[in-house]
């Protein structure tokens, strides 16, 4: 009985598949090779003439070169879907932004830079760092804070609220965050709270809506003036060099009882207001239920101011416009 060469019927099957240009074809190849009319069928049909030890013999030969075909045109079928994707995806990943400028490396934003080293100077002589949200309550920002609702700092004009009834604001202060440890920790504490800020103003030359503060707070059982003096003494020095002039002068702050202005002498003689500080006002420390033989000092620093004054940097904008050929200078 003359059988089908199989061995031919698969090598016209590989070739048929290297031909293939298109996914649908492998559907073409199945109807060509297995369909109705295709010579395995046509062997099929022959099936019912043989004697029966042939048709069992022939009809398993024919069963497994159909399973054969099967499983062949369904594994290229994947590969090459597969390769499909793989040139797809040489052509996608193409970063069309990668190359038109030579990479010139990473670092820190400038606004980064001085507060981590702000951060570290007040590390290095004992203080943890604590955060707090930029979404608050008005209780954090103003009332714990021992300021009155008449307080111009409330007025909607400086203050970005969040509600109606004026309940939550974005924080104006990182002093918030010194409410917040006080509720959750007792004393002593000494922490400082880097963060962002928002207040309603407009854009000049060194106001912007959104800035960065970094604030302090130490609260012990003999805290005097004299070591808030000491403690920021020391930070200006080693902030701005150990020649740097500094004086403190009588300010009003509602959360500090009295308060004071850190001005530093400048290059030119000129005197420049760098933070506000003071004794905590013993209002706030009741306020968190603080015991009263505790005392504390408090101090704000603006990141953006000390970011200019160090690098002679005329417009707060500068820092928000990334601007690579301004940032690349730090
Ligand atoms: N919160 C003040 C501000 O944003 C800065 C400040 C002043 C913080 C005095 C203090 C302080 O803790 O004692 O202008």
């Amino acid at each position: 009985m003359p059988e089908l060469n199989f061995d031919k019927v698969y090598a016209s099957l590989n070739l048929r598949i290297k031909d293939i240009t298109n996914i649908d074809e492998f559907d073409e190849l199945t109807k060509e090779f297995l369909g109705k009319n295709s010579l395995i069928a046509e062997e099929r049909k022959k099936l019912s003439s043989l004697s029966s030890d042939d048709k069992k013999n022939y009809g398993r030969k024919l069963t497994e070169a159909t399973e054969f075909i099967t499983s062949e045109i369904k594994a290229q079928r994947q590969l090459f879907l597969n390769s499909q994707f793989t040139s797809r995806e040489e052509v996608e990943n193409t970063d069309i932004s990668i190359d038109w400028t030579p990479s010139r490396g990473s670092y820190k934003h400038v606004l980064s830079t001085v507060m981590d080293e702000v951060v570290s100077i007040f590390s290095s002589i004992g203080y943890e760092v604590a955060h707090g949200p930029e979404a608050e309550t008005s209780w954090h920002n103003f009332d714990a804070l021992n300021t009155p609702d008449w307080h111009p700092a409330r007025y909607e004009s400086d203050t970005l609220y969040l509600d109606k009834n004026l309940d939550t604001l974005l924080r104006t202060q990182t002093s918030t965050v010194q409410i917040r440890h006080m509720e959750e920790n007792d004393p002593p504490v000494y922490i400082v709270a880097p963060g962002r800020v928002f207040r309603s103003d407009q854009l000049d030359a060194t106001h912007s809506p959104v800035f960065h503060q970094l604030e302090g707070l130490a609260v012990d059982k003999n805290l005097t003036f004299t070591d808030l003096k000491g403690t920021l003494e020391y930070f200006v020095k080693e902030f701005f060099g150990n020649d740097i002039e500094t004086k403190f002068i009588p300010h009003f702050f509602p959360f500090t009882e009295p308060s004071a202005e850190v001005l530093v002498k400048w290059q030119n003689g000129e005197w420049l207001e760098i933070l506000g500080c003071g004794m905590v006002d013993p209002n706030v420390l009741s306020n968190v239920n603080y015991p009263d033989n505790y005392k504390g000092f408090a101090w704000g620093v603006g990141i953006e101011r000390l970011a200019m004054l160090r690098y002679k940097i005329d417009h707060i904008k500068n820092f928000y416009d990334n601007d690579i050929r301004f940032l690349e200078q730090f």
